[in-house]
């Protein structure tokens, strides 16, 4: 009876002792007793992500510091799939089960209490999508949550790894090889890659050109001397693993007198010229009086292989050698990975405070700090430094003589950079660039060409400049360079402390080889020049002029000309009969559309000169074939003003005069806004040209076809009153077809349907070239 009580007892302040079975993978309820419901209140425990290169986060805990017996924590795609696995540090009392798949269900072992748990989740290869965490967390046996869930999380497809070897490096296990970086390019001589099982780690080793030993060491510094080593060797076809030790004087790995201490070699094979071998380490190994603790310390790393083999030694390095200048934390999925959030032993656990919202970290932001007030800051979209919200934004701090250019984007940027520059547009600048390169950042020195948007890494991509500080957190990337005061760049002096520069911030989500890609997230320039060391407010350069210059050409010259150009050509025995406003309908509306491309063409020229208030030295044949266009135009309405009457001796002049005047414009004028799209101003994206090919096909079948329709209509028909479509430039004018009047020429229902087509289509393309001119130069449409 006592005995029963007890048990009941025991249960009863238990959650599940052996965790969640699968028999509720989809409804996530634990079947406590004989139905105890779950909590309705508010849950005081939170699952908080943060997405780390590929993989992400998962945490679970309270912020209120109130700890849990149990859990349940699923990945599901917004329609509530399960999908992903689970992976957990060594050591953590939690394991996975299978609903789905193998290990995409993570629940605890013991009905232990708990203040917080971390864990990593792999999504499935090739997965793109949002993915949710779901789950339930008991407090004790009967109080229970059921369906926390955390905000979305996006992720991205991972890149697949060539060689298997290099799958997961920098997300679930840690690499390092030599040479320098080509753990990134997945071609290392020699390379190590560490995972951490339960309470060991693997180490799998990895070397090329026919070596007979691979090893890698464990260190305290950067140096030989002093290290454990665990080494792989192949004598007479056997592979085996050793432990070692280097000494300080000779320098010489010494195999221990128990040289399998700690270790087991699992795996080896000798293929081609490659030397494998994955060897099991404790976390915990006492070598010479050293205590290794792979999971507590971190160790610079080194890597060497050889080609000889001494008695019960390895030979000299001679293959390779690369040793880690900082120390390594050799257990991504648990340290590494979040190694700015050290672990601190605090009451409520450190990722649940403040939460983890964007609305509320954004306060926490230490970079704002001082924008205004010892630093400069400059962002955008605009006033966001204030806000603390932006897209991509630069503080630059001068303290005497250093100057340090802080930037940050985030929206998944691959690149962020700060450009200096003399004027507010892209050319000729100095650019600091901050660039993703596999899971670090790289900074770099680069110019822009007047070529639009080009960057171009310098030959020393280093000058001047130096990385101190840099961080992915979530989607946004960080660095803090330091540029030296003077730098000489492409032969241009740009010296902080002396000159003024316009700041230019610019982010964009794909990296090239030897590049940046477009700047498709964000492009801004200060309206005005700048001493870097002055920290009032920046002001964002207004391109409201450049962009109705070229709304109003392009309303103008392919929108209205176009038109208008039809109708006096191909319409004049259309309507035959109607007027409006007292003239014939083509005319009427012949002369309001070419009124409204003068009124425009007048417009733009003005503003184009008000804006850059000088001739454009780009070296564009933009601005004389607008002039030239702009000039033609201005005197089209003039002559036609002061036209002969029809029939006098001079008509035929002036129509001759005023077609050719107008066609010669509106060619030139077309050649001018497919030079505008090479313009740096305009920013405009070469799709653009797409957009300008397929209206001058419209525009030329538009006349083919409409000039074939005259040529049948005129042979069939008897009267030979006219000619071709210039017809009435030959000399009767408008009189001769007084005689017709009554009825409109053949074909004229064809003739208004391709009308009603081209006037579609030409509204169509005006309105798309205006849409990406005014949005330029975000195309297309990024983050609109
Ligand atoms: C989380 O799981 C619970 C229980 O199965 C379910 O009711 C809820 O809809 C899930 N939430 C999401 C966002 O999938
Ligand atoms: C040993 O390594 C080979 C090649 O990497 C692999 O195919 C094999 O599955 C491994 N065996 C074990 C037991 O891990
Ligand atoms: C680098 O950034 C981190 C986080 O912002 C900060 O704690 C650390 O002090 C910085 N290091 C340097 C050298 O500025």
């Amino acid at each position: 009876m006592n005995v029963l009580f007890l048990l009941v007892l025991i249960y009863s302040t238990q959650a599940l002792p052996d965790g969640a079975p699968t028999s509720v993978c989809d409804t996530m309820t634990p079947f406590h007793g004989s139905g105890i419901p779950f909590q309705r209140s508010l849950p005081p425990y939170a699952v908080v992500t943060r997405l780390q290169n590929d993989v992400v986060q998962v945490s679970i805990g309270s912020a209120l510091g109130i700890q849990f017996q149990g859990f349940m924590v699923q990945g599901r795609t917004l329609d509530g799939d399960i999908l992903g696995t689970f992976q957990l540090p060594g050591g953590i009392p939690a394991h996975t089960i299978d609903c789905n798949r193998a290990g995409d269900t993570v629940t605890h072992n013991k009905a232990n209490k708990t203040d917080q748990l971390d864990f990593i989740w792999v999504p499935p290869a090739g997965y793109e999508g949002d993915v949710v965490f779901n789950s339930t967390i008991a407090q004790d046996y009967s109080h229970f949550w059921v369906g926390i869930t955390s905000p979305p999380v996006r992720i991205r497809r991972r890149s697949v790894s060539v060689d298997s070897f290099y799958e997961g490096c920098g997300v679930t296990k840690y690499c390092y090889g030599a040479p320098i970086d080509c753990v990134f390019n997945e071609n290392c001589k020699v390379a190590v890659a560490v995972t951490s099982v339960g309470d060991a780690f693997d180490f799998e080793l990895k070397a090329n050109g026919n070596p007979v030993w691979v090893g890698v060491g464990l260190s305290d510094d950067a140096k030989m001397g002093d290290d454990s080593v665990v080494e792989c060797v192949k004598d007479n076809g056997r592979i085996s693993a050793f432990m070692s030790w280097t000494g300080t004087n000779p320098y010489r790995a010494t195999r221990l007198d128990d040289p399998q201490q700690g270790i087991i070699l699992l795996n080896a094979s000798s293929k081609g010229d490659e030397l494998y071998c994955k060897v099991r380490r404790n976390t915990v190994t006492n070598i010479k009086g050293n205590v290794f603790d792979l999971r507590r310390n971190s160790f610079h790393v080194l890597v060497a292989s050889g080609s000889e083999l001494k008695p019960n030694s390895v030979g000299f390095h001679n293959l390779e050698f690369l040793a880690s200048p900082d120390p390594q934390v050799l257990s991504p999925n648990s340290q590494t990975l979040f190694n700015e959030n050290p672990q601190v032993d605090t009451t409520t656990p450190p990722y649940f405070s403040p939460p983890a919202t964007n609305a509320a970290s954004t306060e926490f932001d230490p970079f704002y700090e001082g924008c205004d007030y010892y630093k400069l800051c400059f962002g955008h979209p605009r006033g966001c430094e204030k806000t603390r919200n932006c897209k991509a934004v630069t503080a630059i701090t001068v303290t005497g003589d250093k100057y340090d250019f802080e930037m940050k984007a985030d929206g998944n940027a691959g690149w962020v950079g700060v450009g200096l520059s003399d004027d507010s547009k892209m050319g000729d600048d100095s650019v600091i660039e901050c660039v993703k390169d596999g899971n670090r950042l790289r900074t770099y020195m680069s110019w822009t060409n007047n070529r639009p948007y080009g960057a171009t890494r310098l030959n020393n991509p280093q000058l001047g400049i130096e990385l101190l500080n840099s961080s992915m957190i979530d989607d946004s990337i960080y660095c803090k360079v330091r540029r030296n005061v003077v730098t000489n760049v492409n032969g241009v002096i740009f010296d902080l402390a002396r000159d003024s520069y316009h700041v230019l911030v610019a982010s964009g989500s794909q990296v090239k080889q030897n590049g940046v890609g477009y700047h498709d997230l964000v492009f801004s320039a200060s309206g005005d020049k700048r001493a870097l060391s002055d920290t009032s407010e920046v002001k964002a350069a207004s391109k409201l002029l450049i962009h109705l210059h070229g709304a109003f050409m392009l309303v103008a010259w392919i929108g209205t000309t176009s038109i208008g150009v039809l109708l006096a050509r191909y319409f004049r025995q259309t309507w035959v009969g109607s007027t409006l406003m007292g003239k014939d309908i083509w005319f009427a509306w012949h002369r309001i559309f070419m009124v409204s491309t003068w009124l425009l063409t007048m417009a733009a020229f003005v503003i184009i000169f008000v804006e850059l208030k000088a001739w454009s030295l780009e070296k564009n044949p933009h601005a004389i074939l607008g002039t030239v266009t702009t000039i033609l135009c201005l005197f089209q309405p003039i002559g036609a003003y002061f036209r002969p009457h029809p029939g006098t001796t001079y008509r035929p002049l002036f129509n001759w005069a005023h077609w050719l005047a107008g066609n010669a414009a509106h060619i030139i004028g077309i050649v001018a806004i497919f030079f505008a799209v090479r313009l740096t101003k305009a920013e405009l994206p070469e799709e653009v040209d797409y957009i300008l090919v397929a209206y001058v096909i419209v525009h030329v079948v538009t006349h083919l076809i409409l000039s074939l329709l005259y040529c049948v209509s005129e042979k069939s028909s008897d009267s030979r009153v006219s000619s071709f479509p210039m017809k009435d430039l030959g000399g009767t004018g408008r009189n001769s077809l007084y005689n017709e009047r009554s009825l409109d020429a053949r074909f004229s229902s064809s003739r208004k349907v391709i009308l009603g087509l081209y006037i579609v289509i030409i509204v169509i393309l005006v309105v798309a070239l205006v849409l990406i001119t005014i949005y330029a130069p975000k195309w297309p449409f990024v983050n609109a």
